[in-house]
């Protein structure tokens, strides 16, 4: 005898495929543009660039392949400092590591969880008077919002110092208009599985100037010379997308509009029937722009909620259902402690409290209600 299937497990923010992705996957595998080149790899570049909205793009195997080129191209290197928001995914720290350079860490606006701009500030001055400014600042979107670029920018150009736009969770945000991915020197983006948009595993480098994306192009693929021998003048990386991956990201671009209206609803509803509750706040959304809304973030006050945002994951996970903490600033992680930060407190904030909450758009209606009927009965406030 069996019983009845247990419901289907619900997963944070999976893949979400549709029929183009699968017809122009198998127009690539079709053609035998196998290799991490191909007509698909132009055509998403391409392609990217007009819903970017910025003129050039080299397509990568990682967000974090991007970040790497980005810092490489702008002489980051050992001895030098890059300032980097606290509160972020691992990967935009350690590629500040790779180049053997040290990261220094920025707090967080709690208007927006992204890098406070008036400790941006503070830190570019107290940088200037020691006489060693950061070779790079590098300014994360998180959780799809973007960061308070005008008076970030304005500080960062009043010291020369170049900023490159952490975008991989941003994909279809906008700052005043301007589509997120369009500040700075560079900005890099991330397909990989949980992204809004996904290619399993990749990346995008952006840029306005069109030598720094050509140059990211040749130190992706191993930075072969111009002979008919395989000849190398500098080290390269084998980081370029397949053709076959870049197929699938042609596919995805085309429902990214979807997408992000649907992680809005999404939001949206959550904020609808989770708002009354003692305790529950929702990432700030702030006024100078317009989010894609990757996941919904909430921060749990024990206090008046009466139980904690772990007690909340755990409710979820005994009915199969997976969400999770936010991200650990990098100022608490074992493997930096021995770097600086400006402030903490913020991010710290954030984390303690903090849940992200199933957000994936193949989510259907009554998923998102067991789910949000799960976090109301944990309530004890
Ligand atoms: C803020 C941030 N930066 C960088 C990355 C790295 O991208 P990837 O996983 O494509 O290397 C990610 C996501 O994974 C991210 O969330």
């Amino acid at each position: 005898m069996t019983g009845p299937s247990p419901p289907k497990r619900i997963y944070l923010s999976p893949p979400h495929m549709g029929p183009a992705e699968r017809e122009l996957l198998l127009d690539a595998f079709d053609s035998n543009w196998i290799a991490p080149l191909g007509p698909h790899v132009d055509a998403f570049e391409r392609e990217f660039c007009q819903t970017v909205g910025v003129p050039c793009a080299a397509a990568l195997s990682s967000g974090t392949a991007a970040l790497h080129l980005a810092l490489l191209m702008l002489g980051v290197g050992p001895g030098d400092e890059v300032v980097v928001s606290s509160f972020t995914f691992a990967a935009t720290a350690n590629a500040v590591m790779y180049g053997g350079a040290t990261p220094v860490f920025i707090d967080s606006d709690p208007n927006s969880w992204n890098m406070d701009p008036g400790l941006l500030g503070e830190e570019l001055e107290a940088a200037a008077k020691r006489g060693k400014l950061p070779k790079a600042v590098i300014v994360v979107d998180l959780y799809g919002q973007c960061a308070e670029y005008g008076p970030i920018l304005e500080a960062c150009e009043r010291y020369g110092v170049p900023v490159v736009e952490d975008a991989a969770e941003a994909l279809g945000a906008s700052y005043r208009g301007k589509p997120a991915g369009s500040f700075g020197k560079m900005a890099v983006f991330s397909f990989n599985g949980n992204k809004i948009i996904t290619t399993s595993g990749g990346g995008m480098l952006v840029s306005e100037d069109a030598a720094l994306v050509e140059r990211a192009r040749f130190l992706s693929t191993q930075a072969r010379g111009p002979a008919p021998h395989y000849q190398h003048g500098v080290i390269g990386y084998n980081y370029r997308m397949s053709n076959l991956l870049a197929a699938v990201g042609r596919g995805q671009l085309r429902v990214l509009r979807d997408r992000v209206a649907r992680k809005r609803e999404i939001f949206h509803y959550y904020q609808r029937v989770l708002g009354d509750l003692p305790g529950i706040s929702f990432m700030p959304t702030a006024g100078y722009g317009e989010p894609n809304y990757w996941l919904t973030c909430i921060l749990v006050d024990p206090a008046r909620f009466g139980v904690t945002r772990e007690d909340i994951r755990l409710a979820l996970e005994k009915e199969n259902i997976e969400s999770r903490p936010l991200w650990k600033p990098m100022h608490l992680q074992p493997v930096f402690k021995d770097c600086r930060v400006r402030g903490g407190s913020a991010s710290e904030e954030i984390f303690r409290d903090g849940l992200c909450l199933p957000s994936g758009t193949a989510l259907t209606d009554m998923e998102l209600e067991r789910v949000a009927g799960i976090v109301r009965a944990t309530c004890r406030g």
